[in-house]
């Protein structure tokens, strides 16, 4: 496996380099760097992280015979491997939907899973993967931070640590066309959900086409029931409605 992954000093971003590359290189190829100048985060944000004190690194998965439309299982496939290595730490996590790492109501960890579609298939993804593993302090503007670090009180060596949270990904890649062929990890999935069943607020955002100055979005509360086939979330409202809503449709309030 070692083999595999090429560590940078200093890259721009794993992901946009490893999708550059993916044509050339073979399925588990990963880039990991000691430092991103411009890590990628979800919505377009930035992902920040001090400089040789966490792990940044991309994925290259190549599967088989996955249908376009069940693109979500790599999101399981690869929440469900970072709650594995987790738990060799004594940590349970659990995943907000669709694909944070939290342990409690802290985001540890943050992937940013980016495929590539052609024929009604899933040619190809780079799953990118932000893991705090030694930081102790965060920028304030983030909202709700921390590291493994923080909750166990050890310290991480990167490239060791790296080769641990690859084996258990990489091992429900290897089954990753079985499971997909007996209903995927939607159970697994639903298991280790943040916030499951139980009521909170929320908040509904506006389309992304309504002007800025319109965006207020309505404060809910609502429990999660579950996740539809498109992946979006399943809120029950306290009237009891049932509303699915897409990523950019919904904020969790913590
Ligand atoms: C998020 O917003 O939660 C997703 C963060 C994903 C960050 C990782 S760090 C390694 C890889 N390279 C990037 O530019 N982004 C991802």
């Amino acid at each position: 496996m070692a083999d595999s992954i090429h560590w940078f000093d200093t890259i721009d971003s794993t992901n946009t380099r490893l999708l550059a590359d993916k044509e050339a290189l073979p399925d588990r190829s990963v880039y990991a760097a000691l430092f991103q100048t411009a890590g990628r985060g979800q919505k377009g944000n930035r992902w920040e992280s001090r400089p040789g004190e966490n792990l940044t690194f991309s994925i290259l998965i190549k599967p088989e015979g996955i249908p376009a439309r069940e693109q979500f299982i790599l999101s399981q496939v690869v929440a469900l491997g970072l709650l594995d290595f987790l738990r060799t730490e004594q940590v349970e996590a659990t995943i907000k939907w669709p694909n944070d790492i939290y342990i409690g109501d802290r985001k540890v960890c943050g992937t940013l899973i980016e495929p590539t579609l052609s024929g009604g298939l899933l040619r190809s993804a780079v799953a990118g993967i932000g893991l705090n593993l030694n930081q102790s302090a965060f920028d304030p503007s983030l909202p709700n931070p921390t590291s493994l670090g923080l909750v166990t009180g050890q310290s991480y060596d990167l490239k060791a640590t790296l080769t641990r949270v690859l084996a258990p990904i990489f091992s429900r890649c290897d089954k990753l066309y079985s499971a997909y062929a007996r209903n995927g990890y939607d159970a697994e999935y639903m298991e280790h959900l943040y916030r499951r069943g139980e009521w909170h607020g929320f908040e509904e955002l506006p389309a992304s086409d309504v002007p800025t100055e319109y965006r207020s979005g309505r404060r809910i509360e609502a429990r999660i029931l579950g996740i539809d086939p498109e992946a979006r979330l399943l809120l029950e409202h306290r009237d009891g409605t049932i509303h699915p809503y897409g990523f950019k449709e919904i904020k969790y309030l913590i």
